[in-house]
């Protein structure tokens, strides 16, 4: 994979500059903290992603740099003004109105690897961290193009979750991780789960490396990795193998992996996670 090369639905293609990610938060030096490690940092680097980290404070006009006020209607809790939030978001774009402007937020649409992929195809996102009790219900109104939640719990802030997201988003970018064929047969990205992995020693606690991986014979290699992402997918995420388009080879995998289940099933044996062999 040679410089220049991004990840576009389906493939990489070339001729393609880097992202641009904004974060906008009141806690810098918990995003800059991050950014010094690993895939983050390479992604700076390399100059596939430039990551600007964003003071909300610096976009406050008081002596105090006050970004929250209290709720309109009265209850607890502070809530993040909208002028700050627009202003920032205005003067670190000026008038690159390109990509994604995203509010992290527990109401948002549950992020995931198509999200992420998708994300990965713009020129530039902004990740607007909330705080506190939350934002001023206009930067939903006005400013934003998507809320994103990391799940149905909810964190103190939006840091923690703009990192997973700038992370997820940068590793899809060429010359990131090390070898992108890696990332594409992460699980999601490729629609199944992660085929099972194993590293030396060949035998560890009584437990072996299946032997088809120590046979040499690549072809086996990559038929049984197939077949054992089919089988986990089967296994911990079937909702996953009803959207992702399998090929007649994979469609003849999987009804192996479902006979086998089947006859485990029957025959009462425990349920073996990983197929030793074929
Ligand atoms: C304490 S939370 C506010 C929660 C808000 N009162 C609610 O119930 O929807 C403060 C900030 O943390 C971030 N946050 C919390 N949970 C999140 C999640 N699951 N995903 C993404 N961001 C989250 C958001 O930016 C949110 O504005």
């Amino acid at each position: 994979m040679g410089e220049g090369l991004r990840w576009r639905s389906g493939g990489w293609r070339s001729g393609e500059e880097g992202v641009t990610i904004d974060i906008i938060t009141i806690f810098p030096e918990l995003i800059e903290a991050v950014l010094e490690v690993g895939t983050l940092r390479i992604a700076r680097e390399q100059g596939a992603a430039r990551i600007n980290v964003v003071d909300l404070r610096e976009f406050t006009d008081d002596r105090h740099r006050s970004v929250d006020d209290a709720p309109f209607g009265g209850g607890p809790g502070m809530i993040l003004k909208p002028d700050p939030i627009f202003r920032a978001v205005r003067e670190v774009r000026g008038d690159d109105d390109s990509g994604r402007i995203v509010l992290l937020s527990p109401q948002g649409k549950t992020y995931d690897q198509r999200i992420a992929t998708a994300l990965a195809e713009e020129d530039r996102v902004s990740l607007i961290c909330g705080r506190y009790r939350g934002v001023d219900e206009r930067v939903r109104r006005g400013l934003i193009t998507d809320e994103i939640s990391l799940g149905d719990y909810v964190l103190s802030g939006g840091e923690l979750a703009a990192l997973v997201v700038a992370e997820s988003v940068v590793r899809l970018l060429p010359g990131v991780i090390g070898d992108y064929e890696s990332a594409a047969r992460d699980s999601f990205q490729s629609g199944l789960l992660d085929a099972p992995h194993y590293t030396r020693p060949q035998e560890f606690e009584e437990m072996r490396v299946p032997e088809v991986l120590v046979s040499g014979d690549h072809a086996k290699i990559e038929r049984w990795r197939r077949k054992e992402a089919i089988r986990r997918t089967l296994r911990r995420r079937p909702d996953l193998l009803e959207r992702v388009e399998l090929t007649p080879e994979d469609r003849e995998l999987l009804r192996a992996v479902e006979s086998e289940d089947q006859l485990s099933r029957s025959s009462g044996a425990e349920s073996n996670e990983v197929s030793e062999t074929s």
